[in-house]
């Protein structure tokens, strides 16, 4: 469905080039929920980004592929890209206010969006919006659909924007830590609404987040992230039972359970390397506890290690 191909992006700052992604290469089938995990800066959002034409324009692609149902995205005008946009791939973020209309009532604003969609009246629009809010479990949808959003909780407001966001509905949805500025019992409720429209629906979803326990619950794959690059990547029973690249290893360990992971990712020792002066050989090599010679020479290139499980280490190759 979606195919990432050799992806580098890079920013234009006053510091110099920032290489902020690396050789990203990506897929997810129809119906498939992928996740990509990562501290702070790792790139995660470029590449959901960069699938929808959302850099900012400073951005530049040298090279790669973005191709999403035989299409090459990269390649659209900004009009075909908007068609794509919302109708067959939706995205969603952490804050749901930016998706929201701040003085129009939920229910208009999602029987508006439905309307965009299909060839109905109001009054139609207005009981398909209804329909959307039971869908996505807001109990007294007639009542809620005459609030505005900020009369509603953080929770109820990222209910209303995935229920904005599957109105077409898309065939892929982006959910960029859509879950982070929640507490943990609203997270794990918008967690089994994301699990439950994916299989209700069949719509694929990307998964961004920083959290490993958030993956382990909902993704079928997993990407982790270092630095802008892809460090590993295979099925999500297998990368969490079986990790294989050190920085994933240490994420694990450092897994506390229940408690905040975003602090749990910082108690990794040293810091990511600067990406506009990045180093020759691995860019974790500075905080792996087994670097060897080689690895601050060389740079190791993602390669398949086990069944469907690839792992950028040189640890792990036969030397
Ligand atoms: N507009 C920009 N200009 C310059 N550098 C940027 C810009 N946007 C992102 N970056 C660089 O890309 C890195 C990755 O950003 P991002 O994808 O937002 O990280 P994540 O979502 O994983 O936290 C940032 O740390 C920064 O160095
Ligand atoms: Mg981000």
């Amino acid at each position: 469905m979606l195919e990432i191909k050799n992806l580098r992006v890079d920013f234009d700052s006053r510091r110099g080039k920032i290489e902020a992604l690396k050789n990203i290469n990506l897929t997810i089938k129809k119906g498939e929920i992928v996740g990509i995990v990562g501290e702070s800066g790792s790139g995660k959002s470029i590449t959901a980004f960069s699938i929808l034409g959302l850099l900012e324009k400073n951005a530049q692609i040298p090279n790669g592929e973005i191709t999403y149902m035989g299409q090459n995205l990269l390649a659209l005008k900004k009009k075909e890209l908007q068609a794509i946009r919302g109708k067959k791939i939706a995205m969603i973020f952490q804050e749901p206010m930016t998706a929201l209309h701040p003085t129009m009532k939920v229910g208009k604003q999602l029987a508006e969006v439905l309307k965009r969609h299909r060839r109905i009246s109001n009054k139609e629009a207005y009981r398909l919006a209804i329909e959307a809010l039971k869908d996505v479990h807001i109990h007294h949808p007639e009542q809620v659909a005459k609030q505005y959003p900020f009369e509603l909780s953080g929770g109820m407001r990222q209910r209303i924007v995935i229920a904005l966001a599957m109105a077409a509905p898309p065939e892929l949805l982006i959910a960029d830590e859509p879950t982070t500025a929640l507490d943990v019992t609203i997270q794990h409720e918008i967690l089994q609404l994301i699990q439950e429209l994916n299989e209700k629906k069949g719509t694929a979803v990307l998964f961004i987040t920083h959290d490993l326990g958030v993956v382990a619950q909902i993704c079928d794959r997993t990407i982790v992230m270092y630095a802008g690059e892809m460090i590993e990547s295979g099925k999500t029973k297998e990368v969490l039972s079986q990790p294989q690249h050190p920085y994933t290893k240490a994420l694990i360990e450092a897994l506390p359970d229940g408690k905040d992971s975003n602090e749990a990712l910082k108690a990794i020792p040293g810091e990511v390397p600067n990406l506009s002066n990045r180093p020759q050989g691995c860019a974790f090599a500075s905080r792996c506890e087994h670097v060897m010679e080689l690895c601050q020479r060389k740079h190791p290139e993602l390669e398949l290690v086990r069944k469907e499980h690839d792992v950028s280490c040189w640890l792990r190759r036969d030397l």
